[in-house]
């Protein structure tokens, strides 16, 4: 078997143990090592709440679609026959390390502030050629789609770094102010917000402990996606959970990759500023 990825949160944890504080450099943390120092810090119910996903955090099968995206990634591709090597994602052409936790992001070339999934559709579409109707761009969901292996694979080589979500364009401060807005704007039959659910320390609904979004560290694991969805046995993207909470109140389907869904995406990725990131990470 030439995957060789499940060797390796093992032989980082062994080496976490072995260094101790060294291993806190964050070059050497697996995301279970993330999230345990996390754990330690806070002590949070929700963060805590599953000994069962923790147990198998290190065999994460996000981390197969990490592999999968290092490889599409540095694949050519496209009628343009060109990998995604030459794509900025702020940081300059191919510099991935550290690059997902400073999105969403303001990108001069677009004039827009974009996410990780638009800045990558629109660099499969104007670098590789691919048009928007074509699978490799149109499908965006699921462990085999190449959208969430390429997500997956450029968010993990953020693992481990506080979320960072730049700022500096007036821009990208309007997004993140609409963001502020939508997040605390009741709606719906339920007359419910995003704050509702999600404004205070423990509250549940049944036995699942909610993430608070005023503290940076149960908001990061809340927020750390793409993520391994237990329950729908699929790697699954922000967008993606974005979606779903807006089903959750029964207001109507955000559509990905649109304004509002941005701005809600800088909202949230701003309100964990400073907690690291847990890239994959793995959820009930
Ligand atoms: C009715 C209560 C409710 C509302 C309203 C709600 N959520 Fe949630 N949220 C939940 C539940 C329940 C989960 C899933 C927890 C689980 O799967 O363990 C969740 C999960 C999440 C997560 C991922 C947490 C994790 O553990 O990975 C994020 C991020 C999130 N919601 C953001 C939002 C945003 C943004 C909104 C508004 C658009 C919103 N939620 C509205 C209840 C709510």
């Amino acid at each position: 078997m030439k995957r060789v990825l499940h060797a390796l949160p093992l032989a980082a944890g062994a080496i976490a143990l072995c260094l101790g504080t060294l291993a806190h450099s964050g070059e050497l943390q697996s995301p279970t090592a993330v999230l345990q120092d996390l754990l330690e810090k806070t002590n949070s119910l929700y963060l805590g709440q599953s000994e069962q996903n923790l147990m198998m955090m290190d065999d994460n099968p996000s981390l197969w679609t990490v592999e999968d995206g290092e490889e599409l990634f540095h694949t050519a591709r496209g009628p343009n026959n060109i990998s995604l090597e030459e794509c900025d994602f702020g940081k300059g052409p191919g510099v991935l390390k550290g690059a997902y936790i400073e999105l969403p992001r303001y990108f001069a070339d677009t004039k827009k502030v974009m996410d990780l999934e638009t800045r990558l559709v629109h660099c499969m579409t104007t670098l590789q050629g691919f048009s928007s109707d074509d699978p490799e761009v149109k499908q965006r969901h699921g462990s085999d789609s190449d959208m969430m292996k390429l997500q997956t694979y450029i968010a993990a080589q953020s693992n481990g770094m506080p979320w960072d979500p730049q700022l500096d364009h007036p821009m990208a401060k309007a997004m993140l102010d609409a963001g502020e807005a939508l997040f605390f704007r009741r709606a719906g039959t339920l007359d419910f917000s995003c704050n509702t659910c999600h404004g205070d320390t423990d509250k549940r609904i049944r036995a699942s402990v909610l993430p608070n979004v005023n503290s940076p560290e149960e908001w990061s694991k809340a927020i750390s996606w793409p993520a391994f969805r237990v329950g729908h046995q699929h790697t699954r993207s922000s967008q993606h959970r974005l979606r779903g909470c807006y089903w959750q109140m029964r207001q109507p389907g955000v559509i990905a990759g649109s304004e509002a869904s941005i701005a809600l995406l800088a909202y949230w990725t701003d309100r964990a500023r400073g907690a690291p990131a847990i890239l994959p990470d793995m959820k009930r």
